[in-house]
This record gives C-alpha cells, structure tokens and sequence, in this order.
C-alpha cells in the first residue's frame, strides 16, 4: 500500500484537509487540487506544519478538464477522494445552476479525465442528505432506506450516486466507495486546521463555536417542538478525524479488493441541539446563550445512522465521542478564532 499515490479533489476543504493528513499518516501520498472557491491556501501551510512534508498541491478547478489532464499526467493517481462541491442546502435552493453544474459536472469531468488516464477507483463524498426527510420508523438509517432528494443539493448527491453506480454496471473496472456522512464536526487534535464557514455558519457546531468565542451573540435554536427527547432536532454527530479514517479504510477496501460499496458514516448515536449546546459549553467553558426560534424549512426532526455496515465491510467504526468533538472544535475555534485568513 505504500507509495500508492491518492488524488483528493477539494482538498483544503473541512473534511478533505482532515483527511489529508489521515491519508499520510497511513503512509500514502497525496496529491490535492481545489480551486479555492470555499477554502484557503492557509490550509496548506498548516498541512505542512502538521506533516513535516511540503504538500503536493495543484491549484485546479475540476470542471476544468485540461487541467485535471494535466495533474493525472503529472501524478498517476491509483484513486481519487471526490470531495469537491458546493454544500450548502439553502444557497443550493437559491443556485441550482450553480450547484449542477459543480456538483454533477465537476464529477462526471473527473470520471471522465479518470477514465482516459486508466484511474477506475473513486471515494465520493455522499450525505445522509439522500434518506430525504426520513421517517421515525426508519431510525437507525440502514443504507437500504427509502431515497428521496428535497432540495438541489440532495439532488446533486443523490444524482451522483446514481451515476457512479450506473458507471460501475457498465464498466466493469470501475469500483466506487459512496460514503455517506452524517455530521461532520470537531478538528485535528492540533487545533491546526478545523471548519472555517464564510459568512454566517449554517451548521450548528461552527455556529455554537462562534458565539462561544464571541463573534455571535446568541444560537438559534431552529424549533424545540419536534418529537425528540427535549423537542430539539437530533443528529448523528461525526469527529471528522473518525470521518477520516473511514476514508482510509474505503480507499484499502477499493484498492485491495473488487468491489463498490455504498456506506453510512456515522456514530449510530444521536444528540439534540441542547445536548450539543451543554457539551459545547462544558469544554469551551463559555456560556452558549440561545433562544428558541422558528423550525427551520427542510429540516427532519431525527435522524442517525446505523453504522454497522462500515464496520463489517471496511473494518471501520467511530471512537470520538460529543465531549471529544466540542473539545477539538474549541482548540481549533479559540486558536483561530477568525478562521484560516485572519489568525
Ligand atoms: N440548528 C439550530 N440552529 C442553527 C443551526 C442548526 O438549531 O443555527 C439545528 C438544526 O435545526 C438541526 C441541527 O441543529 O436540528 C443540525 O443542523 P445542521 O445544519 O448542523 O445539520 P443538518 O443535519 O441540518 O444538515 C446536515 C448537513 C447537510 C445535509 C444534512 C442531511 O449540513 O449537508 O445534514 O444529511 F444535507
């Protein structure tokens, strides 16, 4: 496995940074590309401190088909982790175009160029987004639920699992790991590197982050009336160095074996706003003030994995738990409390 070299395509984002330094401490090398459209070449730098090594890095936007040519020349990548794309739901409402165009384009352009250089194994970055509004007798979600996209950017996701999928059945070399990630949240150890939303968060954990660090005043807590616990929404909260790992694993799994796989990565644990809120305050050792808000549009009132099919078949399962994810998250969001650009 040594040696083998792995093509991450937005690789300065959240999860591609994280997994970055996973893929190198498992002894591959890595080549990134990203065009920088929602991260920033700080990352880099931290990569290197954390790794020792400069990072092998081509800036490339991957709708960009001569370019992409150029770096699998340059590289000979053995697979490639996808995680280049837009990610927000609400903008994805407003932006269909865009989203389409990046999230499917971008894809079939890097199978396309991956085709011609006789590259066949790709990790894409998929979201529990495709279970769609699941309902309460689905929970766990086994990867066998119901489907069903309920804004562009499931769409997107759901699409692309469909053509990698139908890409497989028609060409028999390729091999394909579709990871579905349930909530990302938590940093490196180091507090290095960690998620650095622009403008005003859309998730809950960097939106909990930055008001205990005192750049927002107070959460909104998007309805307390749903059927959960404490009528709080509940997720399945991933530490993204665990969603990291998973990568590793699916990449051995493509590598050393024949077959494609679709799999949730998740705890199999869920966790209410409050929950979260508690936690987060206990390890920042700040208030998180909040007031109850509206629900907000699209959003289901549960919804976790059942992650047991990544453990059987990639050997992998989560170890970090909510303490250790609001810990990480804190060290990354009190180090740099303006993010990459401005620390
Ligand atoms: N929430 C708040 N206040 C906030 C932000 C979020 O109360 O300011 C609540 C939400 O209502 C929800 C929970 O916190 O109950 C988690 O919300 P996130 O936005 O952090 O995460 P979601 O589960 O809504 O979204 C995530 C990914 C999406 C993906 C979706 C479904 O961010 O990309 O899971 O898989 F589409």
């Amino acid at each position: 496995m040594r040696n083998q070299k792995i093509l991450l395509t937005g690789a300065t984002g959240y999860i591609a940074s994280h997994t970055w330094l996973a893929l190198l401490e498992s002894g591959f090398d890595v080549v990134g590309v990203d065009n920088f459209a929602n991260s920033s070449p700080e990352v880099l730098n931290r990569l290197q401190r954390l790794s020792g090594q400069a990072p092998v890095f081509e800036k490339a936007d991957v709708g960009d088909a001569a370019a992409l040519d150029a770096v699998f020349a340059a590289h000979k990548p053995a697979a490639v982790v996808h995680f280049a794309a837009f990610k927000a739901v609400g903008e994805s409402t407003t932006m269909p175009l865009a989203y389409y165009r990046n999230n499917i384009g971008g894809l079939i352009n890097t199978c396309e160029t991956m085709r011609r250089h006789g590259c066949s194994r790709m990790v894409f970055s998929s979201s529990a987004t495709v279970y769609g509004a699941p309902a309460p007798t689905d929970l766990p979600l086994r990867e066998d639920a119901a489907l069903s996209a309920v804004n562009p950017y499931g769409a997107t996701k759901l699409m692309g699992e469909t053509i990698l999928r139908d890409l497989g059945a028609a060409e028999p070399d390729w091999q394909t790991a579709c990871l579905r990630y349930f909530n990302p949240v938590g940093a490196h150890e180091s507090g290095l590197i960690g998620e650095d939303p622009r403008g005003i968060p859309n998730n809950l954990m960097p939106y909990v982050a930055q008001v205990a660090v005192g750049r927002r005043a107070e959460l909104q807590v998007f309805g307390d009336d749903y059927d959960t616990p404490d009528g709080t929404g509940v997720r399945d909260y991933i530490h993204v160095m665990d969603l990291a790992e998973g990568h590793v694993a699916a990449l051995r799994f493509l590598l050393n074996g024949r077959e494609s796989i679709t799999a949730n990565l998740g705890t199999g644990r869920g966790y209410s706003v409050l929950d979260l809120v508690r936690a987060y305050s206990a390890a920042s050792g700040r208030p998180i003030p909040y007031r109850i808000a509206p629900r907000r549009t699209g959003d289901a009132a549960a919804c976790w994995a059942d992650a047991s099919l990544a453990n059987e078949k990639l050997g992998w399962s989560a170890r970090h738990d909510l303490v250790r994810m609001c810990e990480d998250s804190w060290r990354w969001q009190s180090m740099n409390p303006q993010g990459f650009e401005k620390s």
